[in-house]
C-alpha cells in the first residue's frame, strides 16, 4: 500500500496574518527547487484561524503546492457557540485538513476523546480530513506503557465516525511535545503499528492500509529521517520546528 507521506506544520498560536504571509512566501521560495524531486511528499501548514484567509489567498494566487489546515473545529454546524469556528466555515476557506484532539486542547480545555471524534465527524461531513491526535503523558507511559492510552483514545474517537471518509492519525506522546526529547523511531513505530490495528479492527483492511499515521513531538531536521523510515509512520506533525523556514524546509527534504 502506497501512502503519500505528509509533513505538517502546526503553528499553534504563532504568527499574525502578516507574518503568516511573509512566512509562506519564504517557505514557497525555499521549497521551489525541492518540489521537483519531492512532489510525492505532501507539505501542509496549520495556521491560526485568523491567518487562514491570507494563507489560502496566497496559495491559490501563486499556485503553491502547499496544503492548508486549521487547528481546531466545532462539533456544531452553526449557532450560539461564541468563539467557535465551524467546519463549513473552514471548508469555504479551502481548508483540506483540521487538527482535532491535540493534547494542548485535551489538557487545557478538557476535550474528551468522544468530543474529538464528534469534531472529526463534523469535519468529514463537509469533506475536510480530520487529523486526529492521540498520545500518552509521562505518567501514562510509566503506568500503562506507551500504546495503551493512545489506543483507547483512538478507539473512542473512531467510534464517533460514521462515514467511510478519510482521516489521519497523529501519535504525539505528550512528554515529547516541545521537550526536545523525541520518542525513538522504534517507539513511534510500535505505537503507530498498534494504532493501525485499531483502524483495522474498526474500519477494515482497506481503510487501515490507506490511513496515514504521523509521529509528532520534538521533530527536527536531525531526527526526521529515522521516523520516516518506519513502515507504519507516514509523516510528521511538527510544532516548534515548523516556525523556522529553513528548518521546516529541511524536514520536508528528509530523504
Ligand atoms: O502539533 C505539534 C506537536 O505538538 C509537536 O510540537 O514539534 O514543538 O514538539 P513540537
Amino acid at each position: 500500500q502506497q501512502r503519500t507521506p505528509i509533513i505538517a506544520g502546526n503553528w499553534k498560536m504563532n504568527f499574525d496574518h502578516l507574518q503568516a504571509i511573509a512566512f509562506v512566501q519564504k517557505l514557497a521560495w525555499s521549497l521551489k527547487d525541492v518540489r521537483h524531486d519531492y512532489n510525492d511528499v505532501e507539505i501542509a501548514v496549520f495556521p491560526p484561524f485568523t491567518d487562514l484567509r491570507s494563507v489560502q489567498t496566497l496559495i491559490s494566487a501563486d499556485k503553491l503546492s502547499l496544503s492548508l489546515g486549521a487547528q481546531d473545529v466545532s462539533e456544531f454546524e452553526s449557532g450560539a457557540y461564541t468563539g467557535d469556528v465551524s467546519a463549513p466555515m473552514l471548508k469555504k476557506l479551502e481548508s483540506a485538513y483540521v487538527i482535532v484532539g491535540h493534547s494542548e486542547r485535551r489538557a487545557g480545555y478538557s476535550e474528551s476523546s468522544e468530543l474529538v471524534g464528534r469534531k472529526a465527524a463534523a469535519a468529514q461531513t463537509v469533506g475536510i480530513v480530520p487529523l486526529i491526535c492521540v498520545g500518552e503523558t509521562a505518567e501514562d507511559l510509566e503506568e500503562h506503557g506507551a500504546s495503551a492510552v493512545p489506543v483507547q483514545q483512538l478507539i473512542k474517537a473512531l467510534a464517533q465516525l460514521s462515514a467511510d471518509a478519510e482521516f489521519i492519525v497523529a501519535y504525539e506522546p505528550v512528554w515529547a511535545i516541545g521537550s526536545g526529547e523525541p520518542a525513538t523511531p522504534e517507539q513511534a513505530e510500535n505505537v503507530a503499528k498498534a494504532l493501525r490495528e485499531v483502524v483495522r479492527e474498526q474500519k477494515g483492511d482497506d481503510v487501515a492500509n490507506a490511513t496515514r499515521i504521523l509521529y509528532g513531538g520534538s521533530v527536527t531536521s536531525q531526527n526526521i529521517a529515522g521516523f520516516m523510515k518506519q513502515p507504519n509512520v507516514d509523516g510528521a506533525l511538527v510544532g516548534g520546528a515548523s516556525l523556522k523556514v529553513d528548518e521546516f524546509s529541511r524536514i520536508a527534504q528528509y530523504k
